[in-house]
């Protein structure tokens, strides 16, 4: 009888349960998950995101980027929030500006997409000291991102502050606001594992923290395989096919598909096929994925000293879909806007239920999403990576190129493949609008012995001495040399030896630059060793300690060291060698300059400039300033420093970020097939040259006239190479096969209008108030190569030229299908023809 009444109890309890969590799923506003997706209102969704750091660009920037982002296919926007740039100083709140975080999401919520809110407060993403505030290591007692009181406590205080001002402004799903998920930490599994139980306990308690903020929408922790319940554990990486979440009632999510990889001041830049992404994407889905999100959708600039690394360059462009400047970066943008059509074509059969898998040959198969209202969509496989393959499925026969996936939204029609681009490209030019600037220089003054200079036995570490308040440490020291001393008589000069944890070192003897050294992300210690030019008596060497953004991962990174920590040593004299560790050293923090604000608009007429043939020029330590009007139009700007070497350079007071062009890219640049496993290493191009020659110049710093360019050079350069550029669209390409399946022609055909099988069309267009002036290359046939430098093949259509000429010259935009009769009949019957054309935009 007991027993009975026990199981009633709990059968009554599972019916409330059931109608308790349809209720939940089923309310207004809510958002919830099963195994299958998150539900944003009841409804499972296949929700495709895309990475937008707010202060990587600017808010006159965000409504484009998020518009840009709308129409190639996004639903969510996801973001860290960035705690060094929130609170500069303890309990002293920022948001105003590119910090202003509430008025980035109520943009993205007016055009109609949703938030992932990465609140960490530990970011990564090769940001300053990984977002914390450098205060955060000064806090008695800290230690970052472990089982720690004072670091728990601080973490807290500010995702609580977060939390409540996403409430406050009702900016969560739940509330009527854009924000669905939000997460906590990010990728501390590995760190978890090096530190063991305190590890562990942190994240449980990170876990439980968030939870217990009430935030209505589910938590995720990347990268955390033990992510405590209910919180969702992800994947980031460039493939997350094979990831399962730890729980079979939580959804198969991507957190971070790295549309490309970010570029270190002396490394090549990376870049990332749209085939392997688009591959990598349909993968994840045809594997019940549900969530995805490109890490960077639009990557933008460090500005100022926010990159981290150290070495991590001004660009963090990302090879993402919207370039730096916030254009399309094409045929990326465009070949993932199709795909996330196709996906979206699926999404009833995908969010149904899990799919079938069959093999359709070794390295072919195919995943098959029924619905239970009928709908059925099918994703075909080929995971050879040099050959095609021929299937069939379903008594049809289908042609799948090497290392791509077919979409089939009714299971039988296919309207896209990975492989087949049939969006446009692009190739960007940066041309000159302003150059030969008239410029007036100032010479830092080396060394000063100062009011805020100090002296003391010993060598000092840079952070704990700087506060990260500058890139720039002195070290000072006096060297008596004994008239007697061989070397002064003919014999070899002393050798300076310098050992520095990092990151940059510029050394000088009585006033002279005598050399320069540094490191790399990989190794950011420098050592500097040389034969220096001393005379008898005092001399004054002085070392300039450079640090170039602070490390944003690892294991207890706010403990790595930066500056001269020696041993410093002169060897060669008559004694053998000197040992000048120990001996006292004079410091200063930063550049007099720095402390004259010279890069400001009220700062700069402080000290008295030289002008004409006056002017500095390849000296090291110089500040260089002039004025210049705003071009005309609203192509984005860049400034280009090639012959400059390295600094940082201002415009009206804004920091545009560091320059490095003397830091040449390293790196084998090859050639790169779409083909086979991607990884950072993979697809480089710039070798040789500097790692970044541009920096971005946002439009909206500007005024019309008058604006103050200021440039602090270390090393030495010339000021009369620099040039304003804009960016623009020089070239557009088409390259089409004949029979490349399209969703369009998939549309008409579904609708009953046609019946026939239909060619795809090539489009061309090029930018907004741009004409389509000449035809640089147009052949239908077997054309090699890739836009920008496309060769004809042993077939080519004599009219290919002819038609592109009739149908574009003058537009700004043209479409032409891609028919054999159109180009005067098939060239060479029975062969794969296809469409390569280059139109040239001015
Ligand atoms: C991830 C990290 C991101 C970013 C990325 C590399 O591991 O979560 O913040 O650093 O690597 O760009």
């Amino acid at each position: 009888m007991m027993g009975w009444k026990i199981a009633m109890c709990n059968a009554f309890l599972v019916v409330m349960l059931v109608l308790l969590s349809s209720w939940v799923s089923w309310g207004e506003a809510s958002v919830s998950y099963d195994h299958k997706a998150i539900s944003v209102n009841g409804q499972r969704r296949i929700l495709i995101s895309g990475s937008i750091h707010y202060p990587r660009s600017t808010p006159e920037m965000w409504p484009d980027l998020i518009q840009k982002a709308k129409e190639g296919g996004l639903d969510v926007i996801q973001t860290y929030v960035f705690w060094n740039g929130h609170e500069p100083e303890p309990g002293k709140y920022y948001f105003e500006g590119r910090y202003d975080l509430v008025k980035f999401i109520k943009l993205v919520h007016q055009a109609g997409l949703y938030v992932n809110l990465r609140i960490g407060p530990y970011a990564c993403a090769e940001w300053n000291f990984g977002g914390f505030p450098v205060w955060l290591k000064y806090v008695p007692g800290i230690s970052f991102r472990t089982n720690n009181g004072p670091f728990k406590a601080a973490m807290q205080k500010f995702t609580t502050k977060i939390v409540n001002m996403m409430k406050a402004e009702r900016l969560y799903e739940t509330q009527g606001g854009p924000i669905i998920l939000s997460q906590i930490e990010n990728e501390y599994g590995p760190m978890e594992y090096e530190l063991g139980a305190p590890g562990r306990a942190y994240s449980e308690w990170a876990a439980k923290m968030a939870v217990d903020l009430g935030t209505g929408v589910p938590w995720i922790m990347c990268k955390q395989d033990d992510a405590p319940d209910p919180i969702i554990n992800t994947c980031n990486g460039f493939y997350c096919d094979y990831f399962s979440p730890n729980k079979a009632y939580k959804p198969k999510m991507w957190t971070e598909a790295w549309t490309g990889w970010f570029t270190q001041f002396g490394g090549p830049v990376p870049y990332r096929p749209a085939e392997d992404l688009a591959f990598s994407v349909a993968r994840f889905i045809q594997k019940g994925g549900s969530f995805i999100n490109y890490y960077m959708y639009h990557g933008g600039t460090n500005f100022g000293r926010t990159a981290g690394g150290p070495f991590i360059a001004t660009s963090y462009d990302y090879d993402a879909p919207l370039d730096e400047y916030g254009l399309l970066r094409q045929p990326k943008w465009g070949h993932l806007k199709d795909l996330h059509r196709a996906i979206k074509l699926c999404e009833p059969a995908l969010v149904s239920g899990d799919p079938t898998v069959m093999s359709l040959g070794n390295y072919q198969e195919a995943h098959v999403f029924k619905s239970r209202s009928g709908s059925c969509a099918a994703f075909l496989a080929n995971y050879n990576q040099h050959s095609f393959a021929k299937v069939s499925f379903w008594n049809m026969h289908y042609n799948l190129p090497p290392w791509s996936i077919s979409i089939l939204p009714d299971c039988k029609n296919t309207v896209y493949n990975t492989a087949r681009i049939g969006a446009q490209s692009a190739q960007m030019k940066m041309t000159p609008v302003s150059k030969g600037f008239a410029w007036q220089s100032y010479n830092e003054e080396l060394m000063s012995y100062e009011d805020n200079s100090f002296t003391m036995v010993g060598l000092r570490e840079q952070i704990n001495t700087t506060r990260d308040n500058t890139d720039y440490l002195w070290y000072t020291t006096d060297v008596k040399i004994d008239p007697r001393e061989g070397f002064l008589r003919g014999g070899k000069w002393p050798v300076l030896t310098v050992f520095s944890a990092g990151h940059a070192l510029h050394v000088f003897i009585n006033g002279q630059l005598s050399g320069t050294a540094y490191g790399s992300l990989e190794s950011p210690k420098v050592t500097f060793s040389k034969s220096v030019n001393l005379r008898a008596g005092v001399n004054k060497i002085s070392l300039l300690s450079i640090a170039v953004g602070l490390p944003n991962v690892g294991p207890h990174f706010e403990t790595w060291n930066a500056g001269v920590l020696g041993p410093v040593s002169l060897s060669g004299l008559n004694e053998g060698k000197r040992d000048l560790t120990w001996q006292k050293w004079t410091y200063k923090v930063g550049l007099k300059g720095e402390s004259l604000s010279l890069h400001s608009l009220s700062g700069s007429s402080s000290v008295e400039w030289v002008e004409g043939s006056y002017i500095a020029q390849r000296q090291p330590l110089t500040w260089y300033k002039t004025t210049f009007n705003a071009p005309s139009g609203n192509e984005p700007l860049a400034l280009d420093m090639d012959t400059m070497s390295k600094g940082q350079v201002w415009i009206n007071g804004q920091s545009i970020g560091r320059y490095w062009n003397e830091y040449k890219a390293s790196g084998n640049c090859g050639a790169c097939n779409y083909a086979g496993w991607f990884n950072e290493k993979k697809c480089l191009s710039n070798c040789g040259k500097a790692s970044q020659r541009w920096y971005h110049v946002p439009r909206s710093w500007l005024r019309p006239t008058g604006n103050l360019l200021v440039v602090l050079e270390e090393w030495g350069g010339n000021p009369y190479g620099i040039s304003l550029v804009k960016r623009e669209v020089a070239s557009v390409c088409a390259d089409i096969y004949e029979w490349q399946p399209t969703l369009v022609n998939w549309q008409l055909q579904a609708s009953g209008k046609v019946n026939k099988p239909l060619r795809p069309k090539a489009h061309l267009s090029c930018a907004a108030g741009q004409k389509i002036s000449s035809i640089k290359f147009a052949s239908f046939g077997t054309p090699q190569g890739s836009c920008g430098n496309f060769q004809e093949g042993s077939c080519h259509a004599f009219h290919s030229y002819d038609v592109f000429e009739r149908y574009c010259i003058g537009q700004q935009s043209c479409t032409v299908p891609v028919t054999p009769e159109i180009f005067g009949g098939d060239p060479c019957p029975s062969v794969m023809k296809k469409l390569s054309v280059e139109a040239i935009c001015s």
